[in-house]
């Protein structure tokens, strides 16, 4: 591993350069083509082969349904131009929001969310051509370890104990496990909140299975006992029912898809796809099955990511310039991070057959990235390229990129970790550095409100 460095590239060579010089395997394509492919999704189709991230913005109104920032960001995300719009995290039970302003659906306002829809798809169309219709896919959440339903007290639900992760979550000796009873009667929430995602007019919705939040957790709880752990079987038992009991309700005209941990940087027993040895080495075994799992039972669509970005290192899930308080540097140079993100999505494409895979990790190469993801799409090693932080900062990216094939570098994301400060800080979240007239303030509200607070999972 190299040491870790800001972004400082004048030309694409010099990148070029930079990842030969660390050997890693990452490929360019001066060919954009590739970006503007339409991509089948199921019975459906994507206008291209741009997607936008789930990104949390922690700004829904009280009963989880969409507030003014949400409406918002949500129109400026579908004017961008993207072919996908992958929605945030948005929970099936109340007990299971990852704060009180989580996005959160159900029968009494299902209406708002088919109302924004109409408004987001008719921006997407004005801004794109009458022909441009996104594919609109709802992540479904529990936030299990990391649940923080009202107020700032953390109310944790777990599968496993985990001693490096108990003592920074609010987890203590007695706090009670995660029944299989309680887990049995989850499915259908997630049954229900997929029939309602219908009911609003999304194309689909994610079973979420990655970032250590309770479906993720339970893929790696080697050391739960009952029929939800231990064996490969019983910690993929609740992700494998739920798939098929949510594709049984919607039907084949609807994209079932899943967002998925594809490795936890965290050792054994308590992380999934680690090495038992070597925390830090992939081992692609149960990934690899789990993949197979998934598409065997009939999703459309998926989104590997990685890492914990609650823990100490969030450039396994998004590579960074500057990290959020308290966060070491990492000992490794972003374009690693990158290339790491980018070989998971090339193994779990390839396991997927023509399953669309959709790939993330792009935000911090900037104005470099299209050439990177034409090339990524070019070779079958995603069949997206997906945008994080960077539809924040920079929403009109696909529309730049697919009309003039190039981006403006001033409005690029700057990876400064800012926005995932004010997650942290339980504040209200969004681009602090280019879209600042909003959250600038928004993000030293946060700050302030947080040190008047000792710890912020008690
Ligand atoms: C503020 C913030 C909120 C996020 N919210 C979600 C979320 O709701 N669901 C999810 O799967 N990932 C979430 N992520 C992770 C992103 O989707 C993405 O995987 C990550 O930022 C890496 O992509 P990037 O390099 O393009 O930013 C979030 C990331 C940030 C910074
Ligand atoms: S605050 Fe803006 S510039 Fe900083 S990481 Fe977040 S999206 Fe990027």
């Amino acid at each position: 591993m190299a040491n870790h460095e800001k972004f400082n590239f004048n030309t694409l060579e010099e990148m070029q350069q930079k990842a030969q010089d660390l050997h890693t395997d990452l490929h360019f394509s001066t060919d954009l083509s590739p970006l503007a492919q339409p991509r089948r999704v199921g019975t459906k189709t994507a206008p291209n082969s741009m997607a936008v991230l789930p990104m949390e913005g922690c700004d829904s109104n009280t009963d989880g349904s969409p507030s003014e920032l949400v409406q918002r960001r949500y129109t400026r995300f579908a004017a961008g131009g993207a072919g996908l719009l992958w929605w945030e995290a948005c929970a099936v039970v109340p007990e299971g929001r990852a704060n009180s302003l989580q996005m959160m659906l159900n029968a009494c306002n299902v209406g708002q969310f088919a109302a924004l829809l109409k408004k987001t798809n008719a921006a997407a169309a004005q801004n794109n051509g009458a022909q441009h219709k996104p594919l609109n896919i709802l992540q479904l959440t529990h936030s299990g370890r990391y649940c923080r339903p009202e107020g700032h007290k953390s109310r944790p639900i777990v599968p496993q104990h985990d001693p490096l992760l108990d003592p920074r979550s609010g987890v203590t000796d007695t706090t009670p496990m995660v029944t299989d009873a309680y887990l049995d009667a989850l499915t259908e929430r997630y049954v229900q909140s997929a029939l309602l995602a219908k009911e609003a007019g999304f194309d689909g919705v994610d079973i979420k299975s990655c970032h250590r939040y309770l479906l993720s957790e339970l893929l790696a709880s080697h050391t739960r006992e009952g029929k939800y752990g231990g064996s490969f079987e019983n910690r993929t038992r609740f992700l494998r029912q739920t798939i098929q009991a949510v594709r049984a309700a919607v039907g084949s005209d609807f994209i079932v898809a899943s967002r998925f941990n594809v490795f936890d940087a965290h050792p054994y027993p308590y992380g999934f796809g680690c090495d038992r040895e070597d925390m830090w080495k992939f081992d692609p075994t149960e990934p690899m099955a789990l993949v197979r799992m998934m598409v065997e039972n009939g999703v459309d669509l998926l989104s590997n990511s990685a890492g914990n970005p609650y823990y100490i290192y969030p450039q396994v899930t998004r590579p960074f310039d500057t990290s959020s308080m308290g966060i070491p540097t990492p000992d490794e140079h972003p374009l690693e991070s990158t290339a790491r993100l980018f070989e998971f999505t090339r193994q779990i494409q390839k396991a997927a057959g023509d399953v669309p895979v959709v790939g993330n990790g792009y935000t911090w190469l900037r104005q470099f990235f299209p050439y990177l993801g034409a090339a990524n799409l070019a070779d079958g090693s995603c069949s997206f390229v997906g945008l994080g932080r960077s539809s924040f900062a920079y929403p009109d990216t696909p529309h730049d990129v697919l009309t003039t094939g190039q981006m403006q570098k001033q409005k690029c994301c700057i990876a400064c970790s800012k926005c995932t400060q004010i997650m942290r800080d339980h504040g209200r979240t969004g681009c602090v550095i280019r879209d600042s007239k909003i959250y600038a303030p928004l993000y030293q509200q946060a700050r302030e409100d947080a040190s008047h607070r000792e710890h912020s999972f008690q």
